[in-house]
């Protein structure tokens, strides 16, 4: 991660961003010290340890497209962002459109309505399945849960949400609550009541606490769940899971919340991942590259039919940020870019070759690495321990010139999500990059 590791990545060449805009520091060390400096000192010295621990103290400093530069000049291929950068870095189309907003009416008055968010909302009912029409528009993930839950409740008057253990829905205290990892939760509780989890992808789990809950005073309100699971460690439900809560939520007169905060917007190759399953839920989440990769921007979308509270009382839920003209400039270049530039075809194509060469690699290392699991762009490496996690993670943001990103909920999955305007050479140079950490993670075997 410094200037001096450059070489082999520097020898391979293929990251390939043509025109660089921002000059280079003169002094890369000095800065990228003084900045970690900085941030130990102002912003706690926990993240300030792990980068230095990691030995990822270089800042990063220009990005465009599936291609990051640091402030030594050391070139990445993008595969992490936690899932935001299904456009890559400044999409020219969502750059465009946020610096014509920003120039003529950023922010909103909050009193009269503006064009951008009528027009994203009607964008939004277009890509969506089923009757899914109404939008609230917010700035995180985790306040688009937060909102699909509240909706949940009001909608339904009952109290109990039933979530899948592991899962991640993001950090406020609603949206930890329904988040399935103690670590996280721990430390903050009590958290909202009503929350219970069951396993992921078991089905028997899912019917038998669904039917449990409804049958209690508080009722089921609602089923919420990831349509694949990002931060436990990208897991694919088995087929028909997702039908199944469908089926439940219908029988038992709760409403079906699908998190696609991670999964939304393209990554594996549909608008939203549902859709592949051929599911409509009540209200759907998202966030993440809605907002382009440039701009904050979450929504949670709901069928006119569940949106009642919200009609009859429309303060009953509000953001002052939420909706922006500027944010939603934003969305709207977002899903425009995906139509026209056929962002999800390419996800599909370029997750086929990359699905084909990580399987591969899996079985060429099965020392290394015990699974590997995913759909279009959204892969994850099930590692044989955490050891071998750290060491392909720093041998990647190393020599490797790769980006990707371990799980918050299952620190032995690296995730490898590139953007879908990468290239074809570019997943090439990631698979080769990988093949050659797995083997050295491998050559090292049980010392890890
Ligand atoms: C499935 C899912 N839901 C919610 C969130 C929370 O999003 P945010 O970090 O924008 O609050 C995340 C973040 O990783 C996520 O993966």
């Amino acid at each position: 991660m410094n200037s001096t590791e450059t070489g082999s990545a520097a020898a391979r060449r293929v990251p390939g961003q043509s025109v660089w805009q921002r000059e280079l520091p003169a002094d890369p060390d000095g800065l990228s010290e003084r900045a970690v400096a900085q941030l130990e000192r102002y912003s706690g010295s926990a993240l300030a340890r792990l980068l230095r621990f990691m030995g990822m103290t270089t800042l990063e400093w220009e990005a465009h497209g599936a291609v990051v530069r640091d402030c030594h000049g050391q070139e990445y291929v993008e595969c992490g962002g936690y899932g935001l950068f299904v456009h890559g870095h400044s999409h020219p189309l969502v750059v465009e459109a946020v610096r014509r907003q920003a120039a003529t009416l950023a922010q909103s008055t909050r009193l009269l309505p503006h064009l951008q968010q009528a027009e994203l909302s009607a964008a939004l009912a277009d890509v969506c399945p089923g009757e899914l029409r109404y939008s609230f528009f917010c700035n995180s993930g985790a306040e688009a849960v937060e909102g699909a839950l509240k909706l949940a409740r009001a909608h339904t008057g009952r109290q109990g949400i039933l979530a899948a253990q592991d899962a991640f829905h993001g950090k406020t205290m609603g949206a930890l609550s329904a988040s399935g990892k103690a670590m996280y939760r721990d430390p903050f509780l009590p958290l909202v009541p009503g929350f219970a989890h069951v396993p992921y992808g078991d089905a028997e789990a899912l019917e038998a606490e669904a039917r449990g809950i409804a049958s209690e005073p508080g009722g089921l309100g609602a089923i919420l769940l990831e349509p694949i699971q990002g931060e436990a460690g990208v897991v694919v439900p088995p087929p028909g899971y997702l039908a199944l809560a469908r089926r439940l939520c219908d029988e038992l007169g709760a409403l079906l919340i699908l998190d696609e905060v991670q999964t939304g917007v393209g990554r594996t190759g549909e608008w939203f991942r549902c859709q592949a399953e051929g599911v409509v839920p009540d209200i759907l989440a998202t966030a993440k590259s809605l907002g382009g990769g440039v701009m904050p921007l979450g929504a949670f979308i709901a069928t006119p039919e569940c949106w009642q509270p919200f009609d009859e009382s429309p303060f009953l839920h509000t953001s002052t940020f939420g909706g922006s003209p500027l944010a939603c400039a934003a969305g709207l270049a977002a899903l425009r870019a995906i139509r026209e530039e056929g962002l999800l075809e390419r996800a599909r194509e370029l997750g086929r070759l990359l699905g084909k060469g990580l399987g591969e690699i899996g079985r060429r290392y099965p020392g290394a690495i015990s699974a590997v699991r995913g759909e279009g762009l959204f892969w994850g490496l099930d590692l044989r321990s955490e050891g071998v996690g750290g060491l392909m993670l720093s041998r990647l943001l190393g020599e490797g010139g790769v980006l990707v990103v371990y799980s918050l909920n299952r620190p032995n999955v690296i995730r490898v999500m590139p953007p879908a305007v990468a290239t074809p050479e570019q997943i090439e140079f990631v698979l080769e990059a990988i093949d050659t950490a797995a083997r050295e993670a491998e050559a090292l075997g049980g010392e890890l």
